[in-house]
C-alpha cells in the first residue's frame, strides 16, 4: 500500500486510489466537480488541482485523475493550487448566472459552496453571457442549462450507468448542450438522479422547485415504502408536506441511487383524500373517543355473534413495530382470525419464498453488484423494483453475464435468453444470483442450492415489509382472508393499513379501519381511527432480504399549513394540534387498544 503525505497528515491507502479519495480519507476536502464516488473521474471540470511538491510527479495536479505513489508529497493549500482553483471558478462563473439568492438550487449547489469557499466574489469579464435554450423534460425534472458547467456527471450517469439512451451531450464550437435530442419526457426509470447527482442546478426537481430553502428543510434518514428493496432516502418535508425525497447512500443497498418511482411518489402523503380524523359512525370524533369506542363495538359483535367473530387483518405495507401487535390484539379479542394477505394464493407463496430465503441464501443489491453470474427468472426487476434491474446493469458492466428467463421483459443491460434454468452455467460461475419473484417454483431453486452451494438468491417481494410481515404469519399460524371469511362466521373486521378488495367486505356488519390511506376499508367503516405515515413516525421495514431498517419521523402529522386547497388560506383558529394532527402510529393505536381491552377484562373501565 503507498503511503505519502498530503497537508503533512501521513496517509497509506490501497494502490489505485486516486489523491482527491486518499485526502478525502483523511478528512481533507478537495472541490470537485465532474468526479463522483460512483462515475468515477471525467477529468473535466479543472478544479481539484493540489500542488505536488515532493516524489514520483511534480507541479499542478489535478488529484481526481492521478493514482497515489509512494513517497509523493501533496499540497491543497499551496498558493499556485488555490490561484489555479480559484481561476477556474472565475472561469466557470463566466456564463454561469449569478443569481444564487433566487436561484431554486441556492444552498444546496456544489457551486455556490466551492465558490464561496474560493472567495469569488466579483465578476471582471464584462462580455455577454452564452446562454441556451432549455427543454421541457417532462413533468418530474426541470432543464436551466444555463446553470451547466460541462462536468459531463449527468450524461455519464444517464448512459453509462442508468443504461439511459434518450438523453446525452450535443457540441457545436464552443457551446456544449447536455438534454435530448428532441425535448420531451426522460425516458429511464432513474432520470431523477441527474436531480442529486448535477453539482448545480441544471436539472432540479420540478415538483419541490421554489417551495423552500435547504436549511428550512424538514429531514431525516428513511426507508422508501414503494417496493421491497428497502432502498434508503432522504425525505424533505416542510409545514406537514412532503416536498421530495433524494437518495441516501448505503453500500450494501442502494449504493448513491434510487428510482424515480421511489423519488417521485409523495403526493401520496400529501393526498387531500387522505383519513385525517377519527370518525365514529360518520361522526366526526377524537382519536382516544374512537379507541373506546372500537373496544365497545368488538365487545358488542362478540356478544352478538360469539366468540371467534372478528378478523383482525394487517398488511405487508405496515411497519414491523404494528405487524408484532397485531397478533397480540387477535389474542385479547380472542379473533376468528389473524390475516397478513388476503388471497390464499398469496399467502402460500410468501410463505415459501420466505422459507427458501432464511437459510443466508439472500443476495442483497451489494451481491447483485458484484455477481459474475445473474439469472432473472420469471420476473419483471424494471417494474418490480427497479433498483434490482440497475444493480444487475452495474455487474453486466463490470462483465458479469445476464440471462433472462421469460417473456417480454425488458433489462437496462445486454442479456442472454434461456428457456430453462437447466441452460444457465451456473456451475462456471463464482458468485451466482438468481433474481425471481414470489411466483417462483421454490421446490426448484431449492434443489439447485443443494447442488450450487455458492448460488444467492434475490426473491422480490410485493411489498415493504412483506419479509417482516411474512415472519409473523409463519410463527402465528396466520391465514388469508379469503380463507377466513370461507365460512361466514367472521361478522366484524378490523383492518389495520390493510388494502382489502371492497367485493371482501361486502356483507360484513362491522368493520373498523386504521390507516393512512383512503383504502376500501377506510371507505366502508363504521370506525376510523388515522395512522400516520411512514414520514411521520419512527419504525422499522424488513427488506426482501431480511434486512432490518429503520425509518425516522420527517415531518408532524396534519393537514399541510398551506391547506387541501392550493389556494386556500391556512386555517384561522388557533389550536394546540395541527388540524388532521391527532394520527398516530398504527402500533401506538394498537398498544392503547390492546390495554383498554386489557383493563376491560380485568374490570378497570
Ligand atoms: Fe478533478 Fe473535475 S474533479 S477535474
Amino acid at each position: 500500500m503507498p503511503k505519502l503525505i498530503i497537508d503533512d497528515i501521513p496517509v497509506e491507502v490501497a494502490e489505485g486510489t486516486t489523491v482527491l479519495e486518499a485526502a478525502q480519507s483523511v478528512d481533507i476536502p478537495i472541490p470537485h466537480f465532474c468526479w463522483h464516488p460512483a462515475l468515477g473521474k471525467a477529468g473535466a471540470c479543472r478544479v481539484c488541482a493540489v500542488k505536488m511538491l515532493e516524489g514520483p510527479v511534480k507541479g499542478i495536479q489535478m488529484s481526481c485523475m492521478l493514482p497515489v505513489q509512494e513517497g509523493m508529497v501533496v499540497s491543497t493549500t499551496d498558493p499556485e493550487a488555490v490561484a489555479m482553483r480559484r481561476a477556474v471558478i472565475e472561469w466557470l462563473m463566466i456564463n454561469h448566472p449569478h443569481d444564487c439568492p433566487v436561484c431554486d438550487e441556492g444552498g444546496e449547489c456544489q457551486l455556490q459552496d466551492f465558490t464561496i469557499a474560493g472567495g469569488h466574489g466579483i465578476r471582471r469579464y464584462s462580455g455577454k453571457k452564452r446562454t441556451h435554450v432549455n427543454q421541457y423534460l417532462g413533468p418530474y425534472i426541470e432543464h436551466e442549462m444555463n446553470r451547466c458547467i460541462q462536468c459531463y456527471r449527468c450524461v455519464r450517469f444517464y448512459q453509462e450507468y442508468a443504461g439511459g439512451t434518450d438523453f446525452g451531450v450535443m457540441g457545436s464550437a464552443g457551446r456544449v448542450y447536455f438534454g435530448r435530442f428532441q425535448e420531451g419526457q426522460l425516458e429511464s426509470p432513474f432520470s431523477g438522479n441527474l436531480v442529486d447527482i448535477c453539482p448545480t442546478g441544471v436539472f432540479t426537481d420540478k415538483t419541490a422547485r421554489f417551495r423552500a430553502r435547504y436549511w428550512d428543510y424538514d429531514m431525516a434518514p428513511s426507508v422508501c415504502p414503494h417496493c421491497s428493496l428497502g432502498c434508503n432516502t432522504t425525505p424533505v418535508a416542510r409545514y406537514r408536506e412532503l416536498l421530495k425525497t433524494v437518495a441516501r447512500r448505503n453500500e450494501a443497498v442502494n449504493d448513491w441511487f434510487i428510482c424515480d418511482r421511489g423519488r417521485f411518489s409523495n403526493s401520496v402523503v400529501n393526498d387531500p383524500l387522505r383519513p385525517r380524523r377519527a370518525v365514529v359512525d360518520s361522526r366526526e370524533t377524537g382519536v382516544a373517543e374512537a379507541l373506546e369506542a372500537l373496544q365497545l363495538r368488538i365487545r358488542d359483535i362478540e356478544e352478538q355473534y360469539g366468540p371467534g367473530s372478528i378478523a383482525v387483518v394487517g398488511s405487508s405495507r405496515m411497519a414491523q413495530e404494528a405487524a408484532e401487535l397485531l397478533p397480540q390484539l387477535a389474542h385479547r379479542i380472542g379473533a376468528g382470525a389473524l390475516c397478513f394477505s388476503t388471497t390464499r394464493k398469496e399467502q402460500v407463496e410468501t410463505l415459501a419464498l420466505l422459507e427458501l430465503l432464511s437459510a443466508g441464501r439472500s443476495a442483497s443489491q451489494q451481491d447483485v453488484r458484484n455477481s459474475d453470474c445473474i439469472v432473472i427468472y420469471g420476473c419483471d426487476p424494471l417494474n418490480e423494483a427497479p433498483m434490482m434491474a440497475m444493480a444487475a446493469r452495474q455487474a453486466w458492466r463490470a462483465g458479469a453475464k445476464v440471462y433472462l428467463i421469460g417473456q417480454g421483459i425488458s433489462l437496462p443491460c445486454e442479456v442472454t435468453e434461456c428457456t430453462a434454468l437447466e441452460d444457465v452455467p451456473l456451475a462456471e460461475a463464482e458468485r451466482p444470483i438468481i433474481i425471481c419473484n414470489v411466483s417462483v417454483r421454490v421446490e426448484l431453486l431449492d434443489k439447485l442450492q443443494e447442488s450450487h452451494s455458492h448460488l444467492k438468491i434475490a426473491g422480490l417481494f410485493p411489498a415493504a415489509n412483506s419479509f417482516g410481515a411474512a415472519q409473523v404469519m409463519r410463527e402465528t399460524g396466520a391465514i388469508s382472508l379469503e380463507e377466513a371469511l370461507a365460512d361466514g362466521e367472521i361478522k366484524g373486521i378490523i383492518a389495520i393499513e390493510a388494502d382489502i378488495p371492497a367485493a371482501l367486505l361486502d356483507g360484513i356488519p362491522f368493520v373498523a379501519a386504521l390507516d393512512w390511506l383512503a383504502a376500501a376499508a377506510v371507505q366502508a367503516a363504521q370506525i376510523v381511527i388515522p395512522t400516520t405515515a411512514w414520514v411521520e413516525m419512527d419504525g422499522s421495514y424488513i427488506n426482501y432480504e431480511g434486512r432490518a431498517q429503520q425509518f425516522s419521523k420527517v415531518m408532524n402529522p396534519g393537514v399541510p399549513i398551506k391547506g387541501l386547497d392550493p389556494n386556500g388560506h391556512p386555517p384561522h383558529s388557533h389550536r394546540t394540534v395541527a388540524p388532521g394532527g391527532e394520527a398516530l402510529p398504527a402500533w401506538q393505536l394498537l398498544a392503547t387498544l390492546i390495554k383498554l381491552l386489557d383493563d376491560d377484562s380485568r374490570g378497570l373501565s
